[in-house]
């Protein structure tokens, strides 16, 4: 029983937990896929999905996959890119695991302390002949400056594949994130603000580029046979298709939820001195209050990060430290040699704490841990 500890059941409140549609509405959908016997390889569940899912993020093109890693993962080997790409450390694993794993350089660009996705401004002197791309995080769901980003791509010739893991239905003005860059990838992880249990998405505006993500998504198989890539497997199935119709059914309800929760925190902690709240880099954003992250100055509060996650975990209450570590101090690329100097980023991972936030959460156990935290300050 190696892996029993992932199966122990604790009590508590977590930082999330998955937003499911009611039960008999699902139900309906699996009762399709049993009637028509069809489980995965882009089925009629798959179909279906993927014309609301496009619909609803307004992509010109969105290709469902079995998770937002391999999605992020084969939309950059789709382009062939080869070389350096600068990215954020602040960020999940995945973000850099999937540059490093097509072979890839990552160099590593601090963030604006503001909202901790990359500094624009600090982008153009890490470009050197060898930089390929560059992989922004729209991070919590707070959209990078794509209007710069996109500036500087194209003065330098470089693709920009954003990792906007956690920004489904965000909006930038009246546009979707999903329109910006060469590619976005989007996560539909159980955790996810949208869910489809495991999933995601990879959203492009290039037909030629769409087809190459398609075939390497299903082992680069082109017709019986010819197999003209070296793809993997990363299709969506059909019950998770199923789960995304339901959960794009509810969405806005979810995002309403989690909107009080939000403006709940806001206005009970981010008026105390030391507690900060990223805030988006323009004042016309749509968020999708995906996450809960504050900021802890241990130098007004007299307390450290830590010490406050302490006390709401021995309360049963189980913030999260996203993102720390930065993924450029990872064990697996310490002897690497990847370059970065991130002030800006090692300070916020020291500082962050992401609180619980999901649909299903009152405002009166958030106005709990908020008197928790008080207490702890
Ligand atoms: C920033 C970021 N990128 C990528 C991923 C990977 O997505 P998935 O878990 O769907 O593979 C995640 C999250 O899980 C994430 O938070």
């Amino acid at each position: 029983m190696i892996f029993k500890k992932h199966f122990e059941k604790r009590r508590g409140i977590f930082v999330t937990k998955p937003s499911l549609p009611p039960a008999e509405e699902y139900m309906e959908y699996v009762r399709r896929i049993f009637d028509n016997g069809i489980l995965t390889n882009m089925g009629p569940m798959h179909e279906e999905f993927r014309e609301k899912l496009s619909d609803y993020l307004d992509a010109d093109i969105c290709i469902p996959t079995c998770n937002g890693h391999m999605a992020l993962e084969m939309t950059i080997q789709a382009m062939g890119l080869k070389g350096e790409v600068i990215t954020t450390p602040f960020t999940f694993a995945s973000t850099t695991h999937a540059i490093v794993r097509n072979g890839c350089t990552p160099v590593f660009c601090d963030i604006r302390e503001e909202d901790c996705t990359m500094d624009a401004e600090k982008i153009e002197e890490l470009i050197t002949d060898k930089t390929v791309a560059i992989v922004p995080v729209h991070v919590y769901g707070l959209p990078c400056n794509v209007d710069r980003i996109a500036e500087i791509a194209k003065k330098h010739n470089l693709k920009v594949i954003y990792d906007a893991a956690h920004a489904f239905g965000v909006k930038v003005g009246r546009k979707s994130i999903s329109q910006f860059g060469d590619a976005s990838m989007i996560s539909f992880h159980a955790t996810k603000a949208f869910q489809t249990i495991e999933g995601g998405c990879t959203v492009v505006h290039d037909k030629d580029l769409a087809m190459r993500i398609y075939h390497l998504i299903n082992f680069g198989i082109m017709s019986e046979e010819t197999v003209a890539s070296v793809g993997a497997n990363a299709k969506m199935n059909e019950f998770e298709a199923a789960m995304g119709i339901c959960s794009l059914n509810h969405f806005e309800e979810y995002v309403a939820s989690r909107k009080e929760i939000f403006e709940t925190y806001r206005r009970e902690l981010s008026e105390i001195p030391g507690i900060r709240l990223p805030q988006p880099y323009r004042q016309d954003v749509t968020m999708n209050y995906a996450y809960m992250p504050l900021f802890f100055d241990p130098k007004v509060l007299g307390k450290d990060r830590d010490k406050i996650y302490n006390y709401l975990a021995l309360h049963k209450v189980y913030a999260r430290k996203y993102f720390y570590p930065l993924t450029s101090s990872f064990e697996c690329y310490r002897d690497k040699g990847f370059s970065g100097y991130v002030p800006v980023a090692e300070k916020a991972s020291k500082e962050v704490l992401t609180l619980p936030i999901y649909s299903d959460l009152t405002v009166e156990e958030a106005a709990h841990i908020c008197d928790l935290i008080r207490k702890c300050i």
